[in-house]
This record gives structure tokens, sequence and C-alpha cells, in this order.
């Protein structure tokens, strides 16, 4: 019983380690891998960023994954909760908060990504794109979007039809809490891999498949000395293992508090590294057959943001060898992968905010899933507008490059410094064969504050040069 005399309720679980660790994987793996990355890397100096994405892998991912599974672990509860009672005197739960207000924008604008993948699934039973170009089909005719500030132009039907299915799809997958997230994602994990596989063999056994892969892989080395290509790298390893967002510490506070985190964290990280860098090549074998096809060398594309996935991706397949349907084929199963790849990262992203309202307010979780769901819906309709790419582009650079980052600072030493990240290891090592030395601590105190605020001083006065 609890102290108001009601029957305390225990706090829900995984059904199982590896259905924690294949959600956990599914948030991290997401578009990210498949979309975000490839055009990181595309823009970032090719092979060049693998080096600041690394490093940014070893000195910031896995040192505050860890920290956040542990966190989960500890405190059992949502961050903003975890973040008070690590604090003791109350303090810090503003940075639980935090990192949930930056989910919401994300989520906003990653389900109207989720939109577009459903109406490119849908016109590649008929591969729409061909009649005029990918690229009128994006920016001109169905899905209308255009990266100019002004004229909000009206909401585009087929991105809100889109959205709704994108949130109904949320809301059944984790109305339930994690029991009905655990069977889901032993669906949306698995079948994105193989589909990602299929399409690498395809993409690799195409002519000039080789060059797309030499241009991925041949570091441009002058490109390293741009501050904005190591911010990149930093910002697109947090987007990845979706840390920082609170969402992992929502995850772990549904395991047992026994559970091993350092074991768990490094599969998590290893798989979501391991399927970006496979997932590159995919995209670029078919940028080298572009290439071949059209007589664009893959340098002189320019492909911005979205561009990657959803113009010369699509443009592509529509040359591919073998006729329509096989054409048709692959369109299909590339947007399928797109879709259940990023269906589970979607719903990490509400189910973290949920766990956070749910375990500071004590509301009832169905209501706050079916309310979250629906605000969640309404704010992304901004991006459903004409004007809609315009905002993802500034939302997405602000809050991934510089917000997050400064949220990692403060993570860092709320949690080096204030709590003690020796004390921190020292209990997360008790329950796991893999136990991290001193250098997890030096990290957390030392090198990845440090780096990250080096970075956003220097983000902010290249940003208003
Ligand atoms: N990590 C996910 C991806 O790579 C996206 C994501 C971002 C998920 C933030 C949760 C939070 O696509």
């Amino acid at each position: 019983k609890n102290f108001l005399g009601g029957v305390k309720m225990s706090r829900e679980r995984w059904s199982s380690r590896s259905i924690f660790i294949l959600a956990a994987i599914g948030s991290a793996v997401g578009l990210g891998n498949t979309w975000r990355f490839p055009g990181q890397a595309y823009q970032n100096g090719g092979g060049a960023f693998l080096i600041p994405y690394f490093i940014a892998l070893v000195t910031a991912g896995i040192p505050l994954l860890i920290m956040e599974i542990a966190i989960g672990k500890k405190f059992q509860a949502g961050a903003p909760t975890a973040f008070r009672k690590l604090g003791k005197k109350k303090g810090f739960e503003w940075l639980g908060w935090w990192p949930l207000a930056t989910s919401f924008a994300i989520v906003a604008y990653y389900c109207i990504v989720m939109s577009w993948t459903f109406n490119y699934l849908w016109h590649s039973l008929t591969l729409a794109w061909t009649k005029s170009s990918s690229a009128d089909f994006f920016y001109g005719d169905v899905l209308r979007l255009s990266d100019s500030p002004g004229n909000l132009g009206g909401l585009n039907m087929p991105l809100v039809i889109g959205l709704v299915l994108t949130w109904i799809f949320i809301w059944f997958s984790i109305r339930n809490g994690v029991k009905s997230m655990g069977k889901i994602v032993k669906w949306t994990v698995p079948l994105p891999i193989i589909l990602l596989i299929i399409l690498v063999i395809r993409a690799l056994t195409l002519p000039g498949a080789i060059d797309g892969i030499n241009y991925y892989l041949t570091p441009q080395w002058d490109r390293l000395k741009d501050i904005n290509v190591w911010a990149a790298a930093y910002g697109q390893i947090f987007f990845s293992l979706s840390v920082l967002f609170g969402i992992m510490v929502a995850y772990a506070s549904f395991l047992p508090k026994d559970s091993d985190v350092p074991t768990n964290s490094m599969i998590i990280a290893f798989a979501d590294c391991l399927l970006s860098f496979v997932a590159g090549f995919a995209v670029f074998g078919t940028l080298g057959f572009l290439q071949q096809t059209s007589g664009t060398a893959i340098a002189d594309m320019s492909i911005t943001g979205p561009g990657l996935a959803f113009v010369t991706y699509p443009e592509a397949i529509a040359q591919l060898p073998g006729g329509l349907w096989i054409q048709v084929v692959f369109a299909f199963l590339f947007f399928l992968m797109l879709l259940t790849l990023g269906i589970d990262s979607a719903f990490s992203i509400v189910e973290g905010i949920v766990t956070g309202l749910v375990d500071k307010f004590g509301w009832d979780k169905k209501k706050t899933v079916a309310g979250m769901c629906f605000v969640g819906f309404a704010a992304g309709l901004i991006f459903a507008t004409n004007a809609g790419l315009y905002w993802l582009d500034i939302v997405d650079n602000w809050v991934n490059n510089f917000n997050l980052i400064l949220i990692g600072v403060f993570e860092c030493v709320v949690v080096g410094w204030i709590y003690s990240a020796k004390k921190l290891r020292n209990e997360f090592n008790e329950d796991s064969n893999m136990k991290f030395g001193p250098w997890w601590d030096f990290m957390i105190k030392y090198v990845t504050p440090l780096s990250l605020l080096g970075l956003n001083i220097l983000f902010l006065i290249d940003s208003f040069k």
C-alpha cells in the first residue's frame, strides 16, 4: 500500500531482457540511420565524416548512453523524476524536462517525415514520381514541399493523411505500455534489417556501384577543419543513439533493478552504428549507379537535407534494370523499410515523454498516451504546410546541433560532479560482467562536457558570423 492508503501499483516491466534490447535498438535505429546519416556523410566530407563520427561515439555517445540507462534503471522513473531524485535537493528536475521538451520538437517533425514515407509507399505502387521527376513529386505536384519561410499556404492533404496514419500507429503501439511495445518491436526491428540487407545486395550489384562506395569511403580530409562537420557528427550520434532525449532513461526504468547496464548499452550502440554504416552502402552504391545512368557526378548531385532518400534514391530506383515491376518492388521495399524503421523510433519518443509525465503527476497512462498523440499530431501540422520544409530544417539544425549538445553538457556536470560519476559507475558495474574502468568517469567529468561545450561555442560563433 502506498502512503495514501491505495494499492501501490508495481512498475511495468519488459517481458524479457532481449525485448528491452530490441526496443532500445528500435528506438535508436530509424530514419537517422538510413536517411539522416548518409545525408550527413555526403555533406560533411564522405569518408572523412566517419572520423568525427567515431570520435563522437566514443567520447560522448557511449558514455552518455550508459549514463542514461544507468540512471533510468537506478531511479526506476522517467527523466524528470529520475533527475529530481538524483539531485537529492530536488534541484535538477528541470534537467529531466528539458530533454522531454526537445523530444516533443523532434517527434513533431519526425512524424512528418514518416508521413512523406507513407505517401511514397503508396505512390511506389505506380512509381508516380517517374511521371515527371522525383524532385517535382517532392517539391511540386504531390507533396508540394517548399523551403521558403513565409506563406504557410494551407494544409496539404496527403501529408495530413500520412500524419494521421502515423499517429494512429504510434498510439496503437504504445497504448498498453511496454507490453504492447514489446509485441510490436518483435516485428519492427528485424523486418527492416532484412529489407536493408536486400537493398544493400541490390545496390552493390548495380553497375557503377563501386564509384559510389568510393565516394562514401574516400575521406575529403580538408573538411575536418570545418567545425560544422564536427558539430554535425556529435549531433548525428545523439540523434541516432536516441540519447539526451530522456528516452533511454524511460526505457531503462522498466528494467529490473539488477539488470546489466554496460553490456546492454554496448549492444545497442554497436547495432546502431553498424546499421548506419551498412545503410551507407545501400545509399551510396545506388548513387554510384545513378552517376552512371544520369551522367551527373555524385559530388555535383547537390543533395541537401531530405533530398537523398526522397528525391535522389527514388530517381535511381526508377532507372533500375529489369523493367517496371522490379522498380515497383524495390521502391516498395525501400519505403516499407523506412516506415518500419521509423515507427519504433517515433513511438519511443512519445513513450519517453509519457513516462516522464506519468511518473511525475501520477496520471493515467492510457489517457496520457492518447492525449500526447493528439497534441503531437496537432503540433506536426505546421510541417504539413507549404513552408513545412523550411521549419523542419531550422528545428532540425538548432535542436540537434545546438540544444542537444547543451543538454549533454549539463547532464555530464550534474551526474559527473554533483552525483559522482564514480558512484554511478560502481553501481552499474556491480550487476555486470563487463566492468567499466575509471576512464568512464574521466569521459563524463571532463572529455564529454568540455568537447561539447567547445563545440557549442564554435557553433554559435559560426552561426552569427
Ligand atoms: N534514433 C532515431 C533514429 O535514428 C531517432 C530518434 C531521435 C529517436 C530522437 C528518438 C529520439 O532515427
